[in-house]
């Protein structure tokens, strides 16, 4: 054991946990922070967070239930009944597919449910194919776990939708895992069932587990369903589907999320579940169980506000000269630089200094991201995205 002159032994860290990638939203907030006010007040496009409050009845819910003795103890370890029925009914109506409350496991928010799934499924040593750019989150969790990331480029002639093709011939021996993120986040592109279709069918190829972050399926226009692969009667044994109330009920503070898996995966990740967790938030989720039925109407009429900001984002960035929209979807729109300005690291620290706008510069996402920057534009009115283009120009 090394010792110093001073009694005391340095602190030697898991290399995985330092070449995790620091927090992104506090940094690119940070750069705002000497921002005086010159071009009114300060505009936060950085995190993906609903620009509308919670539904008051759902406020009121959460209340009554976290003033009930019964959910101060521990819960069942895969969620409470009545969310996991309702989660599964709601499925079942959105993607016309039957679904069963035993399918689906809560946890405490969809980020926690991606470590937990990769726990189970993947594992140091192995890697994961993930789409480029990516949701940092995800990177940092596969960093810390160990497990290797093998990035998919997605290219902007494409809609940054992947290529099943391109990601066959990038597969080796050590991939146990492929994530799509439909809506994506960070480019708001919304993959065709299609191509979901074909990336399960590789999965199954190739012994793979295909895990589909769909968090922001509630904003996607219409009411189509957005894959069919709960109508492949094998889906339990190869499609993890991750989901989050965070985005859809506006209460991201009261942390959770969702897992649907068959039950050879439920099994391992019940250990999981037990030794991170314990159980999710229970409150929260008794307050959810009505919320789920009670508030489809609500949720739908959510949907037209966030389409009515996508379009308001769109006219607006049609005023500025250079900048383009490379694509758009769920809380995001992925931007291309103007040609001749900075890389969008300097950029991102610029806009935000210098003119009270907060976005996220593309390298936060990822391997050649340099001349994009991610907008969440759900987190702002239309009055307010009005005044992007003065910011930008
Ligand atoms: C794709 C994706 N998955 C998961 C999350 C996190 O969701 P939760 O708040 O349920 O942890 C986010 C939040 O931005 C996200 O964009």
């Amino acid at each position: 054991m090394p010792d110093t002159a001073a009694g005391i032994t340095p602190l030697s860290l898991p290399p995985s946990i330092l070449a995790t990638a620091a927090p992104a939203i506090p940094t690119a907030r940070g750069w705002a922070a000497v921002y005086r006010g010159e071009a009114g007040p300060a505009i936060d496009l950085t995190q993906a967070v609903p620009g509308y409050p919670p539904h008051p009845n759902l406020l009121a819910r959460l209340g009554e239930e976290a003033a009930r003795t019964a959910n101060a103890g521990y819960g069942p370890i895969e969620g409470e009944e009545p969310l996991r029925a309702a989660l599964a009914a709601d499925l079942s109506r959105r993607y016309r597919d039957p679904l069963d409350a035993a399918d689906v496991v809560i946890t405490a928010g969809c980020n926690l449910a991606f470590v937990m799934t990769m726990m189970a499924i993947a594992g140091p040593g192995s890697a994961v194919l993930l789409p480029a750019p990516w949701y940092f989150n995800h990177h940092m969790a596969l960093t810390m776990l160990g497990i290797t990331t093998i990035p998919l480029p997605c290219r902007p002639e494409d809609g940054f939708v992947p290529d099943p093709e391109r990601a066959a011939a990038l597969m080796d021996g050590r991939v146990r895992a492929l994530v799509l993120v439909t809506p994506n986040n960070p480019t708001g592109a919304v993959y065709p069932a299609e191509t979901i279709a074909a990336f399960a069918a590789l999965g199954r190829r190739r012994g793979i587990v295909l895990v589909l972050d769909e968090t922001y399926r509630d904003f996607l226009p219409g009411n189509d369903p957005p894959h069919a692969l709960f109508g492949d009667p094998a889906w339990r044994d190869g499609l993890v589907h991750l989901y989050s109330f965070s985005k859809s009920y506006c209460v991201p503070g009261h942390r959770v999320g969702a897992v649907v898996a068959g039950p050879a995966i439920r099994t391992q990740l019940l250990k999981v579940l037990d030794t991170l967790q314990i159980c999710a938030p229970r409150a929260s989720q008794a307050a959810l169980a009505w919320a789920v039925p009670a508030l489809i109407a609500w949720r739908e009429g959510n949907r037209d506000v966030m389409a009515a900001r996508a379009a308001a984002f769109q006219r607006a960035l049609a005023a500025v000269p250079g900048w383009r929209i490379d694509a758009l979807g769920g809380y995001f729109a992925y931007l291309r630089l103007p040609e001749g300005a900075p890389d969008a690291l300097t950029m991102a620290e610029r806009l935000g200094a210098e003119h009270g706008l907060m976005t996220l510069p593309g390298p936060f996402f990822g391997p050649g991201q340099e001349r994009h920057l991610r907008v969440a534009f759900a987190n702002a009115d239309e009055a307010t995205i009005a005044q992007v283009p003065a910011r930008l120009g």
